[in-house]
C-alpha cells in the first residue's frame, strides 16, 4: 500500500519574543542575531502551556483546514525533544484530548530530524499494511529547556507545532528516503537532564540544551550537502526536478551555504527561521504550511524535506505535495 499526505495544521504560542528582548539582559544585539542566524522573531509557550497543548492546537487547526475524520486515525506519532513528561507520552495525551479511539501512540526522540523520521515511520506502517491513517506531529516547547545565560544558544530557540496526516493511498506520493547518524557528536548537542556522561564528556544536569554551535554548523553543512544529493539520486531525479527544498530551519546561514554549494536558488528553499526561530521538530511543518498558504507550493509539486540535529542525526524524504487548503 502506498501513502500520501493531504492535510496539515500548525500552531504557535501567542507570546511573541523579538530579538530586542535579549538585548535587555545579554550582551547581544538585534543586528548580530539577524546577521548570524536570520532570526527576527520567535514565540514562547506560557508557563502552564506544554508540548501536548501545542500538538492539540495543531491537530485542531488541521481539522479546520481540511475535511478529515479523526475517528479513522489508527496511530499517532509525536516527534519531540520536549515532552510534557517522559510518561505518559505526548501522543497519548493528544489521543485522549482529541477523542480518537484505539489509536496506537508513540513519542519519538530524533531532535530536529524528528518530523521527517515520523513521516518515514508512518510510511512504513502503511506499507506494512498494519495501519491506514496516522497523525504525525513535530512539536516543541524549547523555551522551557533554554539556558538564558548562554547568548550563543538562547537567542536561537522558539516553540511551535505542526501536524500532518499520513494515509493509505493508491498513489505513491511518499518517495524514497534517507537516514543517517553519527553518534560520536552526541556531546556537541544535548539536553542535560541526567548526570550521565555523553561520549565520555561529563554532563551537569541543569535541564537545558547545550550545543557546540560551530561544530554542529560545520557538520550540518557537509551532511546536508551530501545527503540532499544522495536523496535525489536515490529517487532517480536531479536537484532541478525538486520544486521546493524544506530543510530544518536551524540557521539561515546553513541554508544559504548549502544552497550555494548545490547551486539551488534560495527562492526554492523554504524556511521558518525568520519568524519562529529554531523550533526543532516543528520547523519543517511550519515552513511547509507557510509555503502552501503563501501560494508558493502547489498541488503535485515535488518537495524534499530534510531534518538534522541532535544525535547528530539526519532524515530526508522526497514527496509529491498533495495538500491543498480549503
Ligand atoms: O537545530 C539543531 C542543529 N543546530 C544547528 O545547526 C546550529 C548550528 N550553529 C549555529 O547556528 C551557529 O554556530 C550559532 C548561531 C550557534 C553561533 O553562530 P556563529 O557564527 O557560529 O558564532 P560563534 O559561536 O562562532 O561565535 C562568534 C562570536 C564569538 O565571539 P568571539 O569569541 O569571536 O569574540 C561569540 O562569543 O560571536 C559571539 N556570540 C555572540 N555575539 C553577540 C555568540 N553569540 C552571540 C550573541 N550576540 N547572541
Amino acid at each position: 500500500m502506498h501513502a500520501t499526505i493531504s492535510s496539515i495544521g500548525i500552531y504557535h504560542p501567542l507570546k511573541e519574543i523579538k530579538n530586542s528582548y535579549f538585548e535587555e539582559f545579554l550582551e547581544t544585539t538585534d543586528q548580530w542575531i539577524k546577521e548570524r542566524t536570520g532570526i527576527e522573531n520567535r514565540y514562547y509557550a506560557l508557563e502552564n502551556e506544554y508540548t501536548s497543548d501545542l500538538c492539540v492546537k495543531a491537530v485542531e487547526a488541521l481539522v479546520k483546514n481540511h475535511t478529515t475524520n479523526l475517528q479513522e486515525v489508527d496511530f499517532i506519532i509525536v516527534a519531540t525533544s520536549t515532552p510534557d513528561q517522559t510518561l505518559p507520552s505526548v501522543a497519548s495525551r493528544v489521543q485522549t484530548r482529541m477523542n480518537i479511539p484505539h489509536a496506537g501512540c508513540i513519542d519519538i526522540s530524533a531532535a530536529c530530524g524528528g518530523f521527517v523520521y515520523g513521516i518515514i515511520l508512518a510510511k512504513g506502517l502503511i506499507a506494512a499494511g498494519t495501519h491506514r491513517k496516522i497523525i504525525v506531529t513535530g512539536a516543541e516547547t524549547l523555551s522551557k529547556v533554554t539556558d538564558f545565560t548562554d547568548r550563543s544558544s538562547c537567542i536561537l530557540f522558539g516553540d511551535g507545532a505542526g501536524a500532518v496526516i499520513v494515509e493509505a493511498s493508491s498513489e505513491n506520493h511518499l518517495l524514497k528516503v534517507i537516514t543517517d547518524t553519527d553518534g560520536s557528536y552526541g556531546k556537541d548537542l544535548y539536553l542535560s537532564n541526567k548526570n550521565i556522561p555523553i561520549n565520555g564528556k561529563p554532563v551537569i544536569p541543569d535541564n537545558n540544551i547545550h550545543q557546540n554551535g560551530r561544530v554542529v554548523f560545520k557538520w550540518a553543512v557537509s551532511t546536508l550537502t551530501k545527503k540532499i544529493e544522495e536523496l535525489v539520486s536515490k529517487n532517480g531525479i536531479t536537484l532541478e526536478d525538486i520544486d521546493y527544498f524544506i530543510p530544518h530551519s536551524a540557521n539561515m546561514r546553513i541554508l544559504e551555504t548549502v544552497c550555494k554549494e548545490l547551486g539551488i536558488p534560495m527562492e526554492k528553499c523554504l524556511e521558518s527561521i525568520k519568524n519562529y526561530g529554531n523550533t526543532s521538530a516543528a520547523s519543517i511543518p511550519l515552513a511547509w504550511y507557510n509555503g502552501i498558504t503563501s501560494g508558493r507550493i502547489k498541488p503535485n509539486d515535488k518537495l524534499l524535506l530534510i531534518g538534522f540535529g541532535g544525535g547528530l542525526t539526519c532524515a530526508g524524504i522526497c514527496l509529491q505535495n498533495n495538500i491543498e487548503m480549503k
